[in-house]
C-alpha cells in the first residue's frame, strides 16, 4: 500500500512538477492537497507544453486517477479553463479520471480583487503573492464564511452561503468606484454555470481515497509551494496561506499519517524564491542575474524573475525534519556546470552567534548572514549523463556533502528537464 507525499523543501519550484510526472507513472492515483491556482508548472505532453496550475501533473498518464483534494481552494474557472486546454490536446478528462472533493473550498471571483487589494494597500502588507485570490479563499475558509464545491450541488444552498461571504464583504466593495463593485446575481449565475460542468467531477474523495489506499492502490500526494512556504514553519508572514508540508497531505487529502509510507522532499541544487520575504543566501547584481539564466529561473504561473542564491542546508535540514523525508531528490544539478566553486550555506551567523537551525523570527533571518563552506566546481555540461558514475568527481562530491548536511538519502539527481536526466544515487532508498 504504498502511499508517498511528495513536497518541496525549499521556498517552491524546486521541481516537483517534473518529478510527480516522472513518479505518476507508477502511481494509480495523484493527489493534490493544498493551494490553489497559485501553482503552476508545465508537462510536456505529446511534444507539446501543457501548464497545469491546479490539476495533479498524473493527468498526461492514461491509467492515472487525478484527485483535487479537500485542502486544495478551487478556483472553477480556472479549473474549467484547464480541463478545456487538456480536453484539446486529447487528453480525455472523465468523472473517472478526475475527482475533485466535495469539501474543497471554492475561490470567487472577488477573491481575486481581495487579494489585489491588499498587495496594492502598500509596502507594510504587501507579500508578493500571486494575487490568485488563494489567501482570501482560505481567510474564508477559517472564518467559517467559505463557499465548498459541494456546495455547487446544491443550488439554494450555494445561494444562502453566497449571500453570506457576499454580505461580509460589503464594507471592502463599497471602498470600490461602483462601476468595479462585483454583481451578486452575476456570480451566482455564473457559479450555477461552473456547477453543471463540474457536478460530475464532484464526489465524497475522502473515502475514496481511504478505499483505494486499503486496496493496494500506489497513491501520490502532491504537494505544491514548499516548506518555507508553509503558513505554519515557513518564513511567516512571508508564506501562502496552506501547509504545503507533509502533515498537510493528511489534513488535505483525508489519508491519515499511517497511511503514508514515504515522503520525498524536492530540494533544487541551489535555492529560489518568488514574492517578498528573507532569503538568507540571496545572491546580488550579476551573479545572481547569471543564476537565474541559467537556470531559466523565471515564474510559471506569474512570470516574475525569481530571486536565486547558493543552497541553504540549514533550510533544507529543517525541512526534512518537518516532513519527515525519508529522501530528497535533487533538481537542476547541471545548472551548476561552470563555476570554478560552488557553495553551500551550512550555518547562520546571528549577531556574532552561529545558528545551525532555522529560526522562526523574519526579523532574525532578515539580519543573518550564511556561513558558507565552498567545494571545486565542475566544467562539463551534465545534461548527457545517464548514470550516478558519469556525473563529474566534483559534482557527486557536492551532493554526497549535501546529503550529510541535510541528514537525508539523496535518492535521485537531475541533469535537465526530461525524464531521461533523472540519475538514480547508489544505494539510495527506494521511492515506492
Ligand atoms: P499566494 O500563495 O499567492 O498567497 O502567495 C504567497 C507567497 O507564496 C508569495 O511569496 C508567492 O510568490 C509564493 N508562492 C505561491 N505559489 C508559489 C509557487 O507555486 N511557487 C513559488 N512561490 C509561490
Amino acid at each position: 500500500m504504498p502511499v508517498v507525499v511528495v513536497v518541496g523543501a525549499q521556498w517552491g519550484d524546486e521541481g516537483k512538477g517534473a518529478m510527480v510526472d516522472s513518479l505518476a507513472r507508477e502511481a494509480d492515483i495523484v493527489v493534490r492537497f493544498q493551494g490553489g491556482a497559485n501553482a503552476g508548472h508545465t508537462v510536456i505532453y505529446k511534444g507539446k507544453p501543457v501548464a497545469l496550475h491546479l490539476i495533479p501533473s498524473g493527468i498526461t498518464h492514461e491509467h492515472t486517477v487525478c484527485v483535487i483534494g479537500n485542502g486544495v481552494v478551487v478556483d472553477p474557472k480556472a479549473l474549467l479553463e484547464e480541463i478545456d486546454a487538456l480536453s484539446s490536446l486529447g487528453i480525455s478528462i472523465t468523472p473517472e479520471r478526475l475527482r475533485i472533493s466535495d469539501r474543497a473550498h471554492l475561490t470567487l471571483p472577488y477573491h481575486r480583487m481581495l487579494d489585489t487589494a491588499r498587495e496594492m494597500a502598500g509596502a507594510r502588507l504587501r507579500l508578493g503573492t500571486t494575487r490568485r485570490g488563494v489567501g482570501p479563499t482560505y481567510v474564508d475558509k477559517v472564518d467559517r464564511v467559505g463557499v465548498r464545491v459541494g456546495d455547487l450541488r446544491h443550488p439554494k444552498r450555494l445561494e444562502e452561503k453566497l449571500r453570506t461571504n457576499w454580505e461580509q464583504k460589503q464594507a471592502f466593495f463599497n471602498a470600490l468606484p461602483p462601476d468595479d463593485r462585483p454583481d451578486f446575481n452575476e456570480i451566482l449565475d455564473e457559479l450555477l454555470q461552473y456547477a453543471q460542468k463540474l457536478s460530475p467531477y464532484i464526489c465524497d474523495t475522502v473515502m475514496w481515497l481511504n478505499e483505494q489506499a486499503d486496496a493496494g492502490k500506489r497513491i501520490l500526494l502532491e504537494g505544491a509551494q514548499g516548506t518555507g512556504l508553509d503558513v505554519d514553519f515557513g518564513t511567516y508572514p512571508f508564506v501562502t496561506s496552506s501547509n504545503t508540508t507533509a502533515g498537510g497531505a493528511c489534513t488535505g487529502s483525508g489519508l491519515p499519517p499511517t497511511k503514508i509510507t514515504s515522503v520525498l522532499g524536492i530540494a533544487k541544487a541551489y535555492t529560489t524564491r518568488v514574492g517578498e520575504g528573507p532569503f538568507p543566501t540571496e545572491l546580488q547584481g550579476e551573479e545572481q542575474i547569471k543564476l537565474r539564466e541559467k537556470g531559466r529561473e523565471y515564474g510559471a504561473t506569474t512570470g516574475r524573475p525569481r530571486r536565486c542564491g547558493w543552497f541553504d542546508a540549514v533550510l533544507v535540514r529543517y525541512s526534512a525534519i518537518v516532513n519527515g523525508c525519508t529522501a530528497i531528490a535533487l533538481t537542476k544539478l547541471d545548472v551548476l556546470s561552470g563555476y570554478p566553486e560552488v557553495k553551500i550555506c551550512v550555518a547562520y551567523r546571528w549577531r556574532g552567534e552561529i545558528l545551525t537551525t532555522f529560526p522562526a523570527e523574519v526579523c532574525v533571518l532578515e539580519e543573518v548572514e550564511p556561513v558558507y563552506e565552498t567545494l571545486p566546481g565542475w566544467d562539463e555540461n551534465l545534461t548527457q549523463c545517464k548514470s550516478w558514475e558519469q556525473l563529474p568527481a566534483n559534482a557527486q562530491r557536492f551532493v554526497m556533502r549535501l546529503q550529510e548536511l541535510t541528514g537525508v538519502p539523496i535518492a535521485t539527481v537531475s541533469v535537465g528537464p526530461e525524464r531521461s536526466c533523472v540519475i538514480s544515487v547508489p544505494d539510495a532508498p527506494p521511492i515506492w
